[in-house]
């Protein structure tokens, strides 16, 4: 076949229709892309929540050993890092499943959990794979939009509870606006849920909310309602090339399930040893942890200060409403090199997210924002 030849004309099986319709996944700039836009090398990455530090030195150390063998099939119950993650947190290996990233896990739920006309509960804004994958086996997702003041809202989320949904997603801290679930939030979740409904409970960013904060992974296993907290190694960890994400399920058999539905080889040798390493060196995560949050601070008064209004954030990006179509604004940004995370749903298009990166690239954004 000839490489221009188009293959347009060419019959092939139907597809799935719940597939072919989804939404695309709003992915951040291809950096290629960027460079060639704004000819400049040096582009401030702040649209994907990617740690501005790297990782610990441990992790390169640990793929650097004869630990690492890549031509083995790694270990498909990834039995090491289920153990040290389970210690590290108090609970039993067998209700921890493993995920390429934590995305792989949101889909293995889904797939676990929903059949086609069922129901997810989750809100708007949201992280897009919690609408996309109950959305690929069919099911009919409703999303409670956030109230004025960046909260949850809290009455429609109860409301949307009584009808018995499927799954409840939510993620605290909130991406993209980046706050959490308050204790007496939590409380009202809680009491609205009933074992028809799993909840779960993404907490991608949960290393970098406030230490007063609430636990939240602790009050449901305490409530003892069904959930699944998901955590991953992409962010505090500085491991998001390698794919390293868990599930914390509230019963060893809805692990069971959850492992059923996920590809049996799912999480690499290489991710597998450097999120153990990463697990290790919890004094490194801490101190990036630390400095993150320094700079959120700084970035969040210097956006106000600018007249932006911004979301208080307990993650490592900041959430604001540019005033204008964001799409628009992010064009002009990537011309200087910088890439954001524009939001296109309904309703938030004036929105972006902007990641926490080095102070450099914090510093490259305001002044751009300050000069538009
Ligand atoms: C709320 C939330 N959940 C899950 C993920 C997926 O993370 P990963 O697949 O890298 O573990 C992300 C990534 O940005 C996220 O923001």
């Amino acid at each position: 076949m000839e490489k221009n030849e188009t293959l347009c004309e060419q019959h092939f099986p139907s597809f799935n229709p719940h597939v072919a319709q989804l939404p695309t996944y709003n992915a951040g700039l291809n950096i290629a892309v960027a460079k060639a836009i704004s000819g400049r090398d040096d582009i401030a990455r702040l649209a994907s929540n990617e740690n501005p530090d790297g990782c610990s030195p441990n992790v390169l150390q640990a793929l650097a050993s004869p630990a690492f063998e890549p031509w083995r099939y790694a270990d498909p119950a990834c039995t090491a890092l289920r153990e040290a993650i389970a210690e590290s947190l108090g609970v039993l290996p067998e209700a921890i499943v493993a995920g390429n990233g934590s995305e792989e896990l949101i889909a293995a739920i889904s797939r676990a959990f929903l059949t086609a006309g069922e129901t997810v509960v989750t809100v708007v804004p949201s992280f897009g794979l919690h609408e996309i994958e109950p959305l690929a086996t069919g099911a009919r997702v409703i999303k409670i939009p956030m109230t004025h003041s960046f909260g949850f809202d809290l009455p429609a989320l109860q409301n949307a509870l009584h009808q018995k949904p499927k799954i409840l997603f939510l993620s605290s801290p909130w991406n993209p606006v980046g706050t959490v679930l308050s204790h007496d939030e939590l409380v009202q979740i809680i009491s609205a849920l009933t074992p028809e409904t799993l909840f779960v409970f993404d907490e991608a960013y949960v290393e970098y909310k406030d230490a007063k904060a609430p636990d939240g992974l602790k009050m449901l296993h305490e409530a003892r309602v069904p959930y699944i907290s998901l955590r991953t190694f992409s962010k505090a960890y500085g491991l998001a090339g390698l794919r390293v994400g868990y599930a914390i399920c509230s019963a060893v058999e809805i692990a069971r399930v959850v492992s059923a539905a996920k590809p049996p080889f799912n999480v690499n040798a290489a991710g597998q040893l450097a999120a153990q390493a990463a697990l290790n060196d919890q004094a490194w995560m801490q101190s990036s942890v630390k400095g993150v949050r320094l700079e959120r601070e700084r970035v969040l008064q210097a956006l106000t200060e600018l007249g932006y209004r911004v979301a208080p954030s307990q993650t490592n990006f900041v959430f604001f409403d540019c005033g204008g179509d964001s799409s628009i604004v992010a064009t002009e940004l990537v011309k200087q090199g910088i890439i954001v995370k524009p939001w296109r749903e309904a309703g938030y298009t004036t929105y972006m997210r902007a990641t926490i990166g080095r102070d450099i690239d914090n510093d490259r954004l305001i002044d751009a924002l300050r000069t538009r």
